[in-house]
C-alpha cells in the first residue's frame, strides 16, 4: 500500500472505531483507492475489517464485523428475487390506529422478515404521526437495525442537532426509510445502498406512511431517495435536482444530502447547501425564521 492509501485506511480505522459507518469519499481519495479495490487478497490480509469496493461503491464506509456477523459467512445475494410489492389498504380509523396496523402488516411479512439477517430489527418508523415534516431516507444501516430505529449513531445525532437548528424536535417530525430493512449483501459487516428493486418493493409501505401522516411536505435524505420516490431516470440525479421542489403523492418533496454525506464532507457550502434546503422547507410549512436561521453557514462579513 502506498503512503496515501495507508492513510486512508488508519483514518477510516479511526473513525469506525468512533462508530462511524458512512463517510463522504472525494474524487481523489477514490481515485488512490481504484488499484487496490481488486486485491482483495492483499487487502484482507491487512485490513480484514475494511471493504474499500463497497465503500467506493456506496459511499459508505463498512462497519466492524460484530459479534453477530459470521466473517466469510456469504449472506442473501443482492439480487435476490422479490415477489411483486404488497398491496397495501389502510383501514378506516384514527392515525395511530392505523400506523399501528401499517407496522404490524410489516412485521408479519415473511417477505420482510426473510431480509433480516440474525439479530437485525426492521425499521419502520418514528416521530410524530401529526407532523408537517416527513424525512425519507433509503435504507436502515447497521445501527439503525440493531434499534429498529432510523437515523441513529452518528448521523442521527447530526439530523436531531439540524432539526434544534430549525427549531424543531425529532418527535415532531416523521422519519422513515424507503425500505424497510438493512440491505443484505456477501459481506459480514458494512452497509449497502437499496437496489431499485428493493425500494420498488417498500414503496407501498412507506405511501400507505405517508397517506396516514399527510405531511406537508417530505424531506429525501440521500442519493437512492431520488429514483426511490421518484422513480429512475439518468438526468434526475440528486446534483440535477437537489434543492428544487418535486411532487411525491402530491405532497412537495426536496431531495437533499444524507446526514452521513454531511458529517464527512463538512465545507461550509455544502452545509449551507443542506441548510437552505432546510430553509425552503420551514418556509414552505410557514415555520418562522429568524435572521439568525437566515444566515446559519453563510461567510462572515
Ligand atoms: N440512517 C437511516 O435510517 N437512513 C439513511 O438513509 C441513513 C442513515
Amino acid at each position: 500500500m502506498n503512503d496515501g492509501l495507508n492513510a486512508v485506511y488508519e483514518e477510516l480505522k479511526r473513525l469506525r472505531l468512533e462508530g462511524m459507518d458512512r463517510v463522504f469519499i472525494n474524487d481523489n481519495t477514490l481515485e488512490q483507492l481504484q488499484p487496490c479495490a481488486n486485491q482483495s487478497t492483499t487487502t484482507a490480509s491487512v485490513a480484514p475489517a475494511i471493504d474499500l469496493q463497497t465503500a467506493v461503491n456506496s459511499g459508505r464506509v463498512p462497519s466492524p464485523p460484530s459479534p453477530k456477523a459470521a466473517p466469510g459467512k456469504k449472506s442473501t445475494p443482492i439480487d435476490a428475487p422479490l415477489p411483486e410489492p404488497p398491496i397495501i389498504e389502510i383501514p378506516d380509523g384514527d392515525a395511530a390506529l392505523r400506523m399501528q396496523w401499517l407496522k404490524e402488516q410489516i412485521e408479519a411479512s415473511p417477505v420482510c422478515q426473510e431480509q433480516l439477517r440474525q439479530n437485525d430489527k426492521l425499521v419502520f418508523g418514528s416521530g410524530s404521526i401529526n407532523a408537517d415534516i416527513f424525512y425519507c431516507g433509503d435504507a436502515p444501516g447497521e445501527e439503525e437495525a440493531d434499534n429498529g430505529i432510523p437515523f441513529q449513531g452518528k448521523a442521527g445525532e447530526l439530523l436531531t442537532k439540524i432539526l434544534s437548528a430549525m427549531g424543531l424536535k425529532r418527535e415532531s417530525v416523521y422519519m422513515t426509510n424507503i425500505l424497510k430493512w438493512r440491505p443484505k449483501h456477501n459481506k459480514p459487516y458494512g452497509n449497502r445502498p437499496p437496489t431499485q428493486k428493493e425500494m420498488n418493493y417498500c414503496l407501498p409501505y412507506l405511501k400507505a406512511q405517508i397517506e396516514i401522516v399527510q405531511p406537508k411536505v417530505i424531506i429525501g435524505l440521500g442519493n437512492a431517495t431520488v429514483p426511490g420516490l421518484l422513480g429512475p431516470a439518468p438526468e434526475r440525479t440528486m446534483s440535477e435536482i437537489r434543492g428544487t421542489w418535486q411532487s411525491f403523492m402530491g405532497t412537495p418533496v426536496i431531495f437533499t444530502f444524507q446526514p452521513s454525506y454531511l458529517l464527512f464532507n463538512d465545507t461550509m457550502k455544502t452545509k449551507r447547501m443542506a441548510w437552505e434546503d432546510m430553509l425552503k422547507a420551514m418556509e414552505k410549512i410557514g415555520l418562522p425564521i429568524s435572521e439568525k436561521q437566515q444566515a446559519y453557514f453563510l461567510p462572515k462579513q
